[in-house]
């Protein structure tokens, strides 16, 4: 029964398409929340950091982690799957150090992760923003 077999076979690659488990197609909508959300962010986590407000940084380190957080399995509209996700990996880890030296009160360890987050910024922009 060929159109069985075709439609059985068609079935299961719409439903492994569908899947986020099997493939993480981009979400533009998502990624553009997500980017707008750091963007409106980070202003005021470095008045934050200058000002030695450490549970408002801590708050904004934890929106832009988590958000980020969100679109790390996407396949990005430019560059390689695994370097964007090992980019945002890197850019969560740069934001948990930022968030242990808000609860240390470390103002210069708080401003040396929001610098390794700029770096990773313009990495990610470099490599994956189209
Ligand atoms: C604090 C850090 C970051 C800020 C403030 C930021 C901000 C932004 C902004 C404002 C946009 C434009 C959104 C729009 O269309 O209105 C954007 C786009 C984008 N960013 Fe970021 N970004 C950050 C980090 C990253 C990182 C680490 C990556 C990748 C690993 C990345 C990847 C992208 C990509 C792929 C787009 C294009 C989205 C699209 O139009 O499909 N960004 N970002």
């Amino acid at each position: 029964m060929p159109k069985i077999r075709f439609f059985g076979i068609a079935l299961i690659a719409a439903l492994l398409i569908a899947n986020p488990a099997f493939s993480q197609n981009y979400d533009k909508d998502l990624v553009v929340k997500v980017m707008r959300q750091n963007g409106a962010s980070l202003g005021p986590l470095n008045a934050a950091a200058g000002s030695k407000d450490f549970a408002t940084a801590g708050e904004k380190l934890k929106l832009i982690a988590e958000g980020m957080e969100s679109i790390k399995d996407f396949t990005p509209p430019k560059g390689e799957k695994a370097s964007f996700k090992q980019t945002i990996e890197d850019f969560v880890a740069a934001a948990n150090k930022g968030l242990a030296a808000s609860a240390a009160q470390d103002q210069a360890g708080l401003q040396t992760a929001i610098a390794e987050l700029r770096t990773l910024m313009r990495k990610g922009h470099g490599e994956f923003k189209p």
